[in-house]
C-alpha cells in the first residue's frame, strides 16, 4: 500500500482535558508519524473556510464556533494508507458508534465534541494540509 499524509486536528474537547498525548499515542501505535503539528487558535473565519463544505448543514454553526473556542492542535500524519488508517483509529463520528479502542470511543464527548477530525480522501488531505502547513513545515 502507498505511503500516504493526512491532515489531522486534535479538537478542543480534547485539548481542553489535555489529551493531546493520548491521542498521539494511539497514532502512533497504529504505525502513523507524526510529520508536522502545532497548536494554533482558530478564528471564526478560519474555522468557517476550513468547514465550507458542509456551510448548508444545520449544525455549520455550533461546529464552526466550537472548532473556535479553544485551541486545537493541527498535524499532519504519514505511514501506509494513512488516510483510511487515521479514520480507523478515530472511529465513527458519533462516538456512540464508535468500536471500542478507538480515539472517539474512547475521548470524545459527543457528535460535535467528537476529539478529532481527520481528512476523508487524498484530494481533501492535500488541500487540508495545505490550509495549515508551507511544505517546508513537513518534515517526514
Ligand atoms: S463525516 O465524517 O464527514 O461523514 O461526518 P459528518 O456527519 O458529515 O460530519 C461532518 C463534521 O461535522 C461534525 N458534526 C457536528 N458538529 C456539531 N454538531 C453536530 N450535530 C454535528 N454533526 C456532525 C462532525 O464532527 C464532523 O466533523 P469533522 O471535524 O469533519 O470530523
Amino acid at each position: 500500500m502507498a505511503i500516504e499524509r493526512t491532515l489531522s486536528i486534535i479538537k478542543p474537547d480534547a485539548t481542553r482535558r489535555n489529551l493531546t498525548g493520548k491521542i498521539n499515542a494511539k497514532f502512533e501505535e497504529a504505525g502513523l508519524r507524526i510529520i508536522a503539528q502545532k497548536r494554533i487558535f482558530l478564528s471564526l473565519a478560519q474555522a468557517q473556510k476550513f468547514y465550507e463544505v458542509h456551510k448548508d448543514r444545520p449544525f455549520f454553526g455550533e461546529l464552526t464556533e466550537f472548532m473556535a473556542s479553544e485551541p486545537v492542535v493541527v498535524q499532519v500524519l504519514e505511514g501506509e494508507g494513512a488516510i483510511a488508517k487515521n479514520r480507523e483509529v478515530m472511529g465513527a463520528t458519533n462516538p456512540a458508534n464508535a468500536e471500542d479502542g478507538t480515539i472517539r470511543k474512547e475521548f470524545a464527548l459527543s457528535v460535535g465534541e467528537n476529539s478529532v477530525h481527520g481528512s476523508d480522501a487524498p484530494e481533501t488531505a492535500a488541500e487540508e494540509i495545505a490550509y495549515f502547513f508551507s511544505g517546508l513545515e513537513l518534515v517526514g
